[in-house]
């Protein structure tokens, strides 16, 4: 049980609209964290993420649509306009809201996309870090750093599984921009004595993962194609390996990272690897249907100029240091993902 008397203990999280910056506020705000969240301008509504939060605390919707700060301070979680290219809002956030504890999710973070805008990926994913850094050396506050690092970083990797000693050897723009950004952070905890830790996570997927993403774009293609909305599913290479978690359960491990003596750097992974083809015959068949290469259509669009061909990661540090261990596996995260797809088409799911 969380101790209520003691002063509440504010976190400050880039990327908090995306996957892991929505699971890790849920998080938080469990703990009793007053959590603060860098928002981006954007033309579209870009918070379906965090409405859950607001609707449970009954928010002006006036204020979440326009503005999107507590205004009124009613609730813990606090957002801010800022962008991870723009060093001076970051410093002025920095100084102002003094957290005790600052994590940077927010990143160009599709691998595919960071070949066609490998300048800005560079900007966002690499340079993004140096800017929060450089905020926190400046103001001089206190304060703990997780950078989100990626098992993308491994590339096409000399051993396996990959941990934490293993080289990188990237194979995308995003995998050299997050090196960049996990060097540089390791450079600031030895220069200046930050308390730094780089998660070195692998794939992690759930319902709220974006849709362009495979598992959810094969959990979505196949519940659409059981309700009738559509004939097939385009994808690229099916013989790629990953080693997919289930994002809550990560999202706990950035936490326990952070609750450390010592800034370290951690794999987090499952230790188990599937094909995108083994994922896909495992969606549908839970869907129920026989024969799913029939459903899929092979698109050239969707091939990347280098493929990293495999990614298996050995979390026994996070397991000895942090007590973390993965729960869900590969046939429990896939139902996941398809059940809320189908509950969003308005299919009742009944499994025994
Ligand atoms: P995600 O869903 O794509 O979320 C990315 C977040 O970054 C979003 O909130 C996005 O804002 C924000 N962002 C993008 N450009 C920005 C900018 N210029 N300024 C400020 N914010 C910006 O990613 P995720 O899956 O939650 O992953 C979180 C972090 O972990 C990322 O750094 C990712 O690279 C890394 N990572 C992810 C995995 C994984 O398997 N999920 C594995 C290893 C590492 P909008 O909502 O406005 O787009
Ligand atoms: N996105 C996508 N779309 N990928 C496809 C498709 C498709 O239609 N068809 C096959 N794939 C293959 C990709 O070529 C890749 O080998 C694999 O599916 C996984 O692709 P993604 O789901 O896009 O994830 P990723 O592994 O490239 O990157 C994710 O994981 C990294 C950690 O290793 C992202 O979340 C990164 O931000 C993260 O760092």
């Amino acid at each position: 049980m969380e101790n209520t008397n003691q002063a509440k203990k504010k976190a400050f999280l880039t990327g908090i609209t995306g996957q892991d910056g929505s699971y890790l506020t849920d998080f938080l705000l469990a703990k009793n964290y007053e959590v603060h969240g860098l928002v981006r301008h954007s033309s579209v509504f870009n918070r379906q993420r965090l409405e859950h939060i607001y609707q449970a605390t009954r928010r002006s919707a006036q204020s979440f649509l326009e503005y999107g700060t507590d205004i009124e301070q009613k609730s813990n979680l606090i957002l801010h306009y800022g962008d991870l290219s723009d060093g001076s809002s970051l410093a002025r956030l920095i100084a102002k809201i003094q957290p005790d504890e600052i994590y940077n999710l927010g990143a160009q973070s599709h691998v595919q996309i960071s070949f066609d805008i490998p300048e800005y990926t560079g900007e966002i994913t690499g340079l993004g870090t140096v800017r929060l850094l450089e905020a926190i050396r400046e103001t001089k506050i206190k304060t703990k750093f997780y950078q989100a690092s990626s098992s993308e970083m491994f590339g096409n990797a000399e051993e396996t599984p990959q941990k934490e000693t293993t080289a990188f050897r990237p194979r995308s723009p995003y995998g050299c921009a997050k090196v960049y950004a996990y060097h540089t952070a390791v450079n600031y905890r030895e220069a200046y004595g930050l308390f730094i830790c780089n998660g070195i996570l692998f794939n992690h997927e759930s319902p709220r993962r974006g849709e362009n993403f495979v598992t959810r774009k094969i959990a979505k293609g196949v519940a659409e194609i059981v309700a009738g909305k559509r004939d097939h599913i385009y994808l690229g290479n099916l013989e790629a390996k990953r080693d997919w978690g289930y994002a809550p359960e990560y999202v706990e491990a950035m936490w326990l990272m952070m609750q450390q003596e010592q800034g370290d750097d951690y794999v987090i992974a499952t230790g188990e690897t599937h094909s995108v083809g083994e994922f896909t015959e495992e969606i549908f068949s839970l869907a129920g249907i026989d024969n799913w290469e029939k459903y899929i259509k092979k698109n050239p669009i969707y091939y990347r100029p280098t493929e990293i061909n495999a990614l298996i990661g050995d979390a026994t540090k996070a397991k000895n240091k942090l007590g973390w261990e993965p729960k869900i596996r590969f046939k429990e995260l896939a139902r996941i993902m398809l059940d809320a797809e189908l509950k969003k088409l308005g299919i009742i799911v009944i499994r025994n």
